[in-house]
């Protein structure tokens, strides 16, 4: 596995964005992805999710850690890796992971951060990995365009010790034991009236087990790799404050160029 060098940058919009998460108690972004309707046209669609920081950066609540301590041989990952790229969980059987494949993987997160006053919104494309099949064309891909992003922030010696099965695990073990059965619920979006013929798929399981083959079929997450960000300060309505930085390509080391720029709110 290559990744960046240990020199490479943040990108500059990133601990900016990672204060006002860290000033908010309990944040949800909005994820747009493009449908298409019944005549083909193409359509914007929304929806709530809740955001798990940046990947693969996670902070393992104690009962998560416990899990993964028990669960995972070798234990977690080592910390080495750390990226400008947002992250949420989603079952494979929603909508959103097709609308992303058929859109070019295109994105758009949304935050209204009302404790700091500000508007964030975060352009790019997404990627979902989590197959627990291994690595299908789908998930190479995937796992290639988000390792294109990582920076290494540790020991380059670990690179071997960390996998993407154990990334993924870790933010399964992240979901409470109810939140992790969700992911052996009836199919989302289906007829309540249909029920399932698989005995497996029922509402309100509990699941401790990190490896439940069933729930882990559905369980996927997904990264979004950004190529736009904007900023929306309305602390001083006198004097709003809207800047905007765009991904303009590599620098000579490697590392990503953003270009800044205030504009008119
Ligand atoms: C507070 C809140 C948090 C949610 N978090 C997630 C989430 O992290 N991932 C997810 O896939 N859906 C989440 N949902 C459900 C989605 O809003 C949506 O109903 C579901 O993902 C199906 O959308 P889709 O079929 O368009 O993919 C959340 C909903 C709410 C209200």
């Amino acid at each position: 596995m290559s990744v960046s060098s240990e020199k490479a940058q943040r990108a500059p919009w990133r601990d900016r964005l990672d204060s006002h998460l860290k000033q908010t108690p309990g944040y949800e972004f909005t994820i747009a992805t493009i449908g298409y309707d019944a005549q083909q046209r193409p359509v914007p669609r929304l929806r709530t999710c809740g955001c798990r920081g940046f990947f693969p950066e996670l902070e393992l609540h104690p009962k998560g850690q416990e899990a993964m301590d028990q669960q995972v041989e070798g234990g977690a990952n080592p910390s080495i890796f750390e990226s400008d790229m947002l992250t949420f969980t989603t079952d494979v059987r929603m909508e959103k992971l097709p609308q992303l494949e058929s859109s070019g993987h295109a994105i758009e997160a949304m935050f209204w951060l009302k404790d700091v006053m500000t508007q964030w919104r975060i352009k790019g494309t997404a990627y979902a990995i989590g197959n627990p099949q291994g690595e299908d064309a789908e998930e190479g891909n995937s796992r290639a365009e988000v390792q294109r992003a990582l920076r290494l922030k540790g020991d380059e010696s670990d690179i071997s010790k960390w996998t993407w099965e154990k990334a993924v695990t870790k933010y399964f073990a992240n979901h409470s034991p109810v939140a992790r059965g969700s992911f052996r619920n009836p199919p989302p979006g289906q007829s309540r009236s249909d029920y399932p013929n698989n005995p497996d798929l029922k509402l309100g399981q509990k699941v401790t087990d990190l490896h439940d083959p069933v729930a882990r079929a559905n369980f996927r997450v997904v990264i979004i790799r950004p190529e736009e960000v904007e900023e929306l300060d309305l602390t001083d309505q006198e004097n709003c404050k809207r800047r905007n930085w765009k991904l303009a390509g590599d620098r000579d080391d490697g590392t990503d160029l953003w270009n800044e720029i205030e504009v008119w709110p």
